[in-house]
């Protein structure tokens, strides 16, 4: 059996460019005791992959030049060499940019099948997307209702929701995005209170003019200038959720940063998170999101690309602002009931 994989070449300087990342061809080896085989499905494509790609550790270890691209999968189950796991079960882990995938179980998990929900869901609003906008939005800045939160990129995946869950617990939401369309589409599909443009219009100027009484809680995912202009207009005992700061991810050098005198005057409470410290509490995030969803209360997008040869390609655009929604490729068919 062959599998497709993508191999990083070389640690990318500014934007990923051809040939930092190339597909390779490779047998799939016989099985040891312990081993699962699985068929990726699904592949997460994410902002975080751009660090990844760096060659400096983080929350997670470096990558090596010569390792398959590492990301988040869901697959099925082909072959069990491991008792705790069967043929067929659909699974969650990190599967990497390739079309197979043998790991001794660790970090696997099974996602529940016959919910109703399609299995693309459970790689974005009921998956990682969803569980870093719940708890990076809820945990850390413990929105009350009457205060006013601001989202940059704010019709993005995690943003997106963020807005929504902003809406549910009373808060008047104003997003941040990069065109006119996706603007129209927070304030008339999700409902929030206003969006601003920040390609056209002046960021500083509408938000004093959406966010008369200052902005409470800013749930941050870009960094640079935007955050500046919000820093302005924060309110004394503000809080920040440090999400991410994509707007530096492909930069050679730093982006011109925000005036942090504004978290010391104002006694901004900043914090970051990254989305796996919250694993434990997944379950919370589940009951409510799904009854969200149920209720109509929340909407989401996925942008499924088809075809793992377009992996590299397609990352592009969580750069270029291309992706509508949650940015996955669709590397095999999806043959399960959910
Ligand atoms: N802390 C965690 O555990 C965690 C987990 C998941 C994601 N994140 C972070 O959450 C953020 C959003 O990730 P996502 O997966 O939901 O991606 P996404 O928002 O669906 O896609 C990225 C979006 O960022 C915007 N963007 C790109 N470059 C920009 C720039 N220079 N200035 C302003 N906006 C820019 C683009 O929208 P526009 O058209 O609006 O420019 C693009 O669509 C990222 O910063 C990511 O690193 C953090």
């Amino acid at each position: 059996m062959i599998n497709k994989q993508w191999i990083l070449k070389n640690f990318p300087v500014g934007d990923i460019k051809e040939g930092d990342l190339v597909m390779e061809e490779t047998s799939v080896p016989e099985l040891n005791e312990n081993d699962v085989l699985i068929r990726n499905i699904y592949l997460s494509l994410d902002p975080a992959n751009r660090g990844w790609m760096s060659g400096r550790a983080s929350y997670v270890d470096a990558m090596k030049t010569g390792d398959v691209m590492r990301g988040g999968t869901i697959g099925v189950v082909e072959k069990s060499k491991n008792q705790k796991f069967k043929e067929g079960e659909i699974v969650n882990c990190m599967g990497g940019w390739q079309e197979f995938f043998i790991t001794n179980g660790k970090g696997v998990r099974q996602i529940p099948q016959g919910t109703g929900f399609p299995l693309d869901s459970y790689m974005s609003i009921l998956g990682m997307t969803g569980m870093t906008a719940y708890f990076g939005l809820l945990d850390i800045t413990k929105p009350q209702s009457g205060e006013t939160l601001v989202v940059s990129a704010a019709a993005g995946a995690v943003g997106s929701i963020v807005c929504q869950i902003g809406k549910i617990k009373g808060c008047k939401v104003i997003g941040i995005a990069g065109s006119d369309e996706k603007c129209q589409w927070l304030v008339n599909d999700l409902g929030i209170d206003g969006a601003i443009n920040y390609k056209t219009e002046n960021i500083r100027n509408r938000l004093k003019d959406l966010c008369s009484d200052g902005v409470d809680i800013y749930f941050e995912n870009v960094g640079g200038t935007i955050t500046d202009a919000v820093l302005t207009r924060m309110n004394i005992n503000g809080r920040i959720s440090l999400c991410g700061l994509i707007s530096g991810y492909n930069a050679e050098s730093l982006v011109p940063g925000p005036a942090w005198g504004n978290l010391l005057i104002k006694r901004i409470m900043l914090k970051g998170f990254i989305v796996f410290d919250y694993f434990k509490r997944y379950i919370e995030a589940y009951q409510d999101l799904t009854t969200w969803i149920k209720e109509g209360k929340i909407k989401y997008k996925n942008h499924i690309v088809p075809g793992l040869e377009n992996a590299e390609n397609s990352i592009k655009k969580l750069f270029s602002g291309e992706n509508e929604g949650k940015l996955i490729i669709k590397v095999s068919e999806d043959t399960t009931q959910n």
